[in-house]
């Protein structure tokens, strides 16, 4: 059967159908699974059949991976996969519950952000538990022509201590360990995606602590206003989940955010895999690194 892509939303996302990564796929149909990737900025596969080998083995043909920090969080035969769950074994979690209720891309905390994450469905709720995904290209691209002068020269501080103490603030610190591994890094506001040429709006709710140079008021301000105007309903795709579902998203041009569920009803349980990161480029230098 021939790959049939079909839009998620206007602007952006597709849906390939015709494929099963458990079996043989053509260099052809790859080719055209990561120009998906690199164009639409989230890829849907329905009804996929992948041991936890398979995901990691399809992750690679997307870049290289990088393993979580939290690495109480990942499966013991690969640590590539990092598990978002509200299940226990022996008494102990088998995976991050209540990760990405915010708006982020991942690991924008770190200098050299994921490219992108590829999330499997393995346990889906029967409801809740959706994903949505925001296009960062439409966000910048439907701000004022004075709002995009005034942000592109700009920088913000990401942080994930920042998130954890407000996402996880009754859960264990981070050790010394995971502290030392996630300094607060600066990112630009404006970021070019270096596959398409397009401008990109950088921000996070929890993760972006403040833009540089601006006092704390007009800083606080300034975020407010451009992680809302981010998330608006006509920038959002809703992914609402069923098992053997595989989402490929690029990081740098979305964001996406975990919606909840009812966990004391309902077993969740999600692998992700994490692309290695790259250093975002800036739509304007900042002067001491041009
Ligand atoms: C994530 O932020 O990677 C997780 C999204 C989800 O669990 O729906």
């Amino acid at each position: 059967m021939a790959l049939e892509f079909h839009p998620l939303h206007s602007g952006f996302g597709t849906e390939v159908r015709g494929l099963d990564l458990s079996g043989p796929v053509s260099e052809a149909e790859w080719e055209a699974v990561l120009r998906a990737f690199h164009t639409k900025g989230v890829v849907v596969l329905r009804g996929q059949r992948l041991d936890e080998a398979g995901h990691v083995a399809v992750s690679r043909r997307f870049g290289p991976l990088q393993i979580h920090v939290l690495t109480q969080f990942l499966t013991t035969s690969f640590p590539e996969i990092y598990v978002l769950s509200n299940a226990s074994r022996d008494g102990h979690p088998i995976g991050n519950h209540k990760e990405g209720l915010n708006w982020h891309s991942d690991w924008s905390y770190r200098a050299e952000p994921a490219v992108g994450s590829l999330l499997y469905g393995r346990v889906c709720p029967p409801e809740g538990a959706d994903t949505l995904f925001a296009c960062m290209h439409l966000a910048y691209e439907a701000l004022s022509p004075e709002m995009q002068a005034r942000i592109e020269p700009l920088h913000a501080v990401h942080s994930y201590a920042t998130y954890y103490g407000r996402a996880f603030a009754d859960r264990t610190k981070l050790t010394p360990e995971q502290q030392a591994a996630t300094p607060d890094v600066v990112h630009p506001l404006v970021r070019l995606h270096p596959g398409n040429g397009r401008r990109a709006l950088y921000v996070g709710r929890e993760v972006v602590k403040e833009i540089l140079g601006l006092p704390p008021e007009e800083s606080a301000a300034l975020l407010e206003e451009l992680n809302s105007h981010a998330v608006r309903p006509e920038f959002i795709y809703r992914h609402r989940w069923q098992e053997g579902d595989l989402v490929a998203w690029d990081n740098r041009n979305t964001m996406h955010q975990a919606t909840p569920y009812d966990d004391a009803k309902y077993i969740r349980i999600m692998h992700r895999t994490t692309l290695a990161g790259e250093r975002p480029v800036p739509a304007v230098m900042l002067p001491d690194a041009a």
